[in-house]
């Protein structure tokens, strides 16, 4: 843990076929910006006796810790929360959630002691200035014993806290925790969905920080860009020639973006039935994935080149058909205590968005998002067109799609019709695979939460959703919700462990989609 780590994250540079594959860092940056490396940092998590900070927040900071990107004498971290805790106390709540990934338990692991001597806690209320006053104190005193270490103070927060407390959170932190300018440095605040519940009161919560704090300073996580496979859609498609002539309505069909899930909402019943799937995944996450499939090439690799891109795409998005939207509710969902009784809330939705521009127009993108599921997965699925004049046609199974599988089992594949293997002149569909557990049997791939907060401590926004990303998110959704929430539009039963309702399989074939039967996709085993 002695040195620097490399400024990348994959861990192994060279593969055994003797090609070598030398990570660099995609976004281009400023002087700002490596800058923004130099110096003491705190990370201060807000909420950290709280579910997110313990499974995701602790963990992600671990990883880093252990890969070496968060050095001993340079980082303390803080844990804030209401509860009275101990520093040991918030030590242990966290030690069973951090993997030393060397066989010890963390009990006994010498990294895990290590990581957990660098937290301290702070026990104080959200919206009174002593609590904050006496965090700032703890900062403070924690940048002067490590100022020989030279530069500027860094000061990362974390807010893992339910939206509705961000204002006053953010203003005591505006008011009292500031890092010293006579001392340079940056303060940054990092917020997670959801951020409001339709435009009018996303808009309402991004003033109220943005009174607060400049936009650079705000890091909005949608943790699936933070997924490989969604960090590789950029890569994908501008450093190939192969997929340049072809992304477009002349020879593509339909794109479906998936999220399935095979379990329901246990143990956040009273959080979803608030929102539902359409505002839990489809808004946010896979609106995302279709910002990045469906951008033009951004000027250039900076963060916000790559944003402006997006917005734009958001922006083409016409308003949404009832008749392209099919919802679900999943049978036994209202069992749930903390569910109401009359709930109309979807955890299934399929929703077709159609772009207003020279690439798209006429491509369906299908978003389908559901709970209580009959698999697991998250995926993009590119169906080409037919072959114009096809010889083959009737010999065919099926068109050539190109998979990208987020997980599980990270891989991209294309279904191609190829000459069945052997005497007789007959065709099968198989496929070129790219699966990443075969491939890259030496790589481990970072969670999500890891390479965001290493991002945000590097002073890199791309991964991160701006705020005129967010409000055009939220205007192409806000009258679907608003037809929800009145009951407008009812969501359909499907059985738990189906594949939803049978009206969403029929509303694909409406779009064009042509599934392919007797083809199964299996991920190759080592
Ligand atoms: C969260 C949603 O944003 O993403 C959850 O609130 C969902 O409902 C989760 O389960 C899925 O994330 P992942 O990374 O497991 O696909």
């Amino acid at each position: 843990m002695g040195s620097r780590a490399p400024a990348i994250t994959m861990r192994n540079d060279s593969f055994s076929d003797g090609d070598s594959v030398r990570g660099e860092p995609l976004s281009e940056k400023t002087e700002t910006e490596n800058a923004s490396e130099i110096g003491c940092l705190s990370v201060i998590v807000l909420g950290a006796s709280g579910d997110l900070a313990k499974k995701k927040t602790f963990p992600a900071l671990f990883n880093l810790f252990k890969q070496g990107f968060l050095q001993q004498n340079e980082v303390h971290i803080f844990g804030y929360a209401r509860t009275k805790l101990s520093d040991d106390d918030l030590r242990n709540r966290i030690r069973g959630y951090l993997k030393s990934g060397n066989g010890d338990s963390s009990a006994t692991s010498e990294v895990v002691t290590k990581f957990l001597m660098m937290i301290k806690y702070v026990s104080g209320s959200y919206d009174d200035e002593s609590g904050f006053v006496h965090l700032d104190k703890e900062i403070s005193e924690h940048e002067i014993s490590r100022k020989s270490n030279q530069g500027s103070s860094r000061r990362l927060f974390y807010l893992a806290l339910p939206p509705s407390v961000y204002p006053p959170v953010c203003k005591m932190i505006r008011h009292f925790c500031m890092n010293r300018a006579d001392q340079g440095g940056w303060t940054r605040i990092v917020v997670e969905k959801p951020f409001g519940k339709d435009l009018a009161s996303s808009e309402q919560l991004s003033s109220q920080l943005g009174q607060l704090f400049e936009e650079p300073q705000i890091y909005r996580i949608d943790h699936y860009l933070g997924k490989e496979l969604v960090q590789n859609l950029l890569v994908l498609r501008f450093a190939n020639r192969l997929f340049m002539p072809l992304w477009n309505r002349d020879n593509i069909s339909n794109i479906q973006i998936v999220f399935r899930e095979d379990f329901g909402t246990e143990g956040r019943g009273g959080y979803f039935d608030e929102y539902g799937i359409i505002r839990d995944i489809i808004q946010n996450h896979l609106l995302q994935i279709l910002c990045l499939v469906a951008m033009e090439k951004p000027v250039s690799l900076k963060p916000e080149h790559i944003r402006d891109e997006k917005v734009k795409v958001l922006r083409a998005v016409t308003p949404i058909e009832d008749d392209d939207v099919v919802l679900g509710q999943y049978e036994g969902y209202k069992d749930d205590p903390t569910v109401s009784k009359n709930s109309n809330t979807p955890t299934f939705a399929t929703v077709i968005l159609r772009l207003h521009n020279e690439r798209w127009e006429g491509v369906p993108f299908i978003l389908k998002a559901g709970k209580a599921l009959n698999s697991r997965k998250a995926e993009i699925r590119v169906q080409f067109k037919d072959v114009p004049g096809d010889i083959f046609k009737s010999k065919k199974q099926g068109r050539n799609e190109f998979v990208i599988r987020l997980q599980p089992s990270e891989a991209m594949y294309m279904k191609l019709t190829v000459k069945r293997p052997g005497l007789e002149m007959s065709t099968i569909l198989s496929e070129l695979d790219l699966s990443y557990g075969q491939r890259y049997q030496e790589v481990v791939i970072p969670e999500a939460y890891e390479r965001l907060i290493l991002d945000t401590i590097r002073g890199d926004q791309q991964h991160f959703v701006r705020r005129d990303e967010l409000k055009a998110a939220w205007e192409i959704f806000t009258p679907l919700l608003h037809r929800i929430d009145d009951g407008e539009i009812k969501p359909i039963p499907y059985k738990v462990g189906s594949r939803g309702p049978d009206e969403a399989d029929n509303l694909l074939k409406k779009a064009g989609y042509v599934q392919t039967h007797g083809y199964i996709w299996i991920p190759p085993t080592l």
